[in-house]
């Protein structure tokens, strides 16, 4: 695990910010779920790979829990629970810190941010738009350029193999290999699985499959055209994708019909986004309608999203883009003499309530040390106070860039230093 220092964490909480201010847009409400959860809840449908690398332990409780690898099942736990009876849809935001234990290279790290976007109540395709149209939102406000979603829908595989009497343990075995691309290996499982050649024969042909225009769904429907479920799921995918071109969505998109995620509870549409200078995703979603039910609720569907905001700010780093914030100006007050310390903390505190960063000179250093430390940490004004100016209300106030120094009033100091600024 990392320690974040000043630059890489301020990139994280601004990307954070980002994701809560889209949350707020949308009508996403925050919510807030332990770091822990018990074990069984976060293993249910995670997927084998993921399940092997959580943290798991016994509290001093004697309880199996584990830290969270994602939030999906912390909010679909609340959803069962506590949120149940609420009128739907009911959309909620989370952002925080998850841990895998996954082996450290580029963007892949065992303690890792999300900001995560779910939607419960809807199984329309109305609502699957949505969340690619707010991850699409997010991105571009973000900054990021030249992104483009990975699509695809869990139903035409899991149609296929339904129908061919595949269970879902075996399932979720294939579509761990298909996640991981290893294709030879999934078509192996499927033959041992007793299926059918025609089985054998459309997934190889559905792996073949991918393209950026919706004729790529009709190539979809040559393959699987004796599967009615796995033609549903190719529908709800048309039907999602003509909203999202209607719904004005910015970027590319490429269709996939091979391809898988490695969690389980997906049960319809799944998605990634990645931009062409890394090869792992920035984020991911889908849609999930039975999870909620699982953890003892009725049956209510969900779709969701979580971006991933560690990649986000090693893409941003890639493109050489900067995250735009408001930076308060930073002033530094120098008092030349220790008697005029408490003067200094007044001073400072008065800037501060004028919306100013303000830090006291706390090193007992000389005036010419003092400012050539602010110079060298980007300051943009120091007040200095000395026994003659205090004596008559003044103090005086020193632009660095511009290297000029001004007698100003205490008491119009802020006004000074904001009218300085402005002509800039
Ligand atoms: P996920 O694809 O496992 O989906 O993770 C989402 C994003 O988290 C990834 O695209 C990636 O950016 C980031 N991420 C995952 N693992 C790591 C890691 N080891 N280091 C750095 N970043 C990582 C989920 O977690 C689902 N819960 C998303 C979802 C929400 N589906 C429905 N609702």
């Amino acid at each position: 695990m990392r320690d974040l220092l000043p630059e890489e964490a301020l990139r994280l909480r601004l990307i954070e910010e980002k994701a809560r201010e889209i949350a707020r847009l949308y009508g996403y409400e925050e919510v807030i779920t332990p770091l822990i959860e018990y074990y069984e809840l976060l293993a249910a449908k995670i997927g084998e790979e993921n399940r092997k690398r959580m943290y798991v332990f016994e509290d001093l409780g004697g309880r199996k829990v584990a830290l969270r690898p994602e939030f999906t099942a912390s909010i679909a736990r609340l959803i069962a629970t506590k949120m149940r009876m609420k009128p739907k849809p009911i959309r909620l935001f989370s952002t925080g810190s998850l841990y895998r234990y996954d082996e450290p290279q580029f963007g892949r790290y065992r303690e890792f941010w999300q900001a995560n976007f779910e939607l419960f109540g809807s199984e329309m395709p109305e609502a699957d738009a949505e969340i690619i149209l707010l991850t699409d939102d997010l991105f571009s406000k973000i900054g990021l350029k030249n992104y483009c979603f990975k699509i695809g829908h869990v139903g035409i595989l899991r149609g296929i193999f339904e129908e061919e009497g595949i269970g879902e343990e075996k399932q979720n075995g294939i579509m761990q290999l298909m996640d991981k691309k290893e294709w030879d290996e999934a078509l192996r499982f499927i033959k041992q699985s007793a299926t059918s050649q025609k089985c054998l024969d459309s997934i190889r042909g559905l792996i073949e499959i991918s393209g950026r225009s919706t004729s790529v769904l009709d190539e979809i429907r040559e393959v699987i055209e004796d599967y009615p479920r796995a033609i549903n799921a190719v529908e709800n995918l048309n039907e999602i994708i003509s909203l999202l071109k209607a719904g004005g969505l910015n970027t590319d998109f490429t269709v996939e019909a091979g391809f898988a995620r490695g969690l389980e509870y997906y049960t319809g549409l799944i998605f990634e986004v990645y931009v062409s200078e890394m090869d792992i995703a920035l984020g991911g979603g889908g849609r999930y309608d039975k999870l909620v039910e699982l953890f003892g609720g009725e049956r209510i569907p969900g779709v969701g999203m979580a971006a991933g905001i560690d990649r986000i700010s090693l893409a941003l780093e890639k493109q050489g883009v900067e995250l735009q914030y408001e930076k308060p100006e930073r002033i530094i007050v120098i008092p030349i003499e220790r008697s005029m310390l408490g003067e200094a903390f007044r001073v400072a505190s008065a800037l501060r309530e004028g919306g100013f960063s303000a830090e006291i000179e706390s090193m007992g250093r000389s005036i010419a040390r003092a400012l050539s430390d602010a110079d060298r940490r980007g300051i943009s004004f120091a007040v200095i106070l000395g026994p003659k100016e205090m004596r008559e209300g003044m103090v005086a106030l020193r632009c660095m860039a511009k290297r000029k120094q001004v007698t100003v009033k205490m008491d119009e100091l802020s006004d000074k230093i904001r009218e300085l600024i402005s002509e800039d």
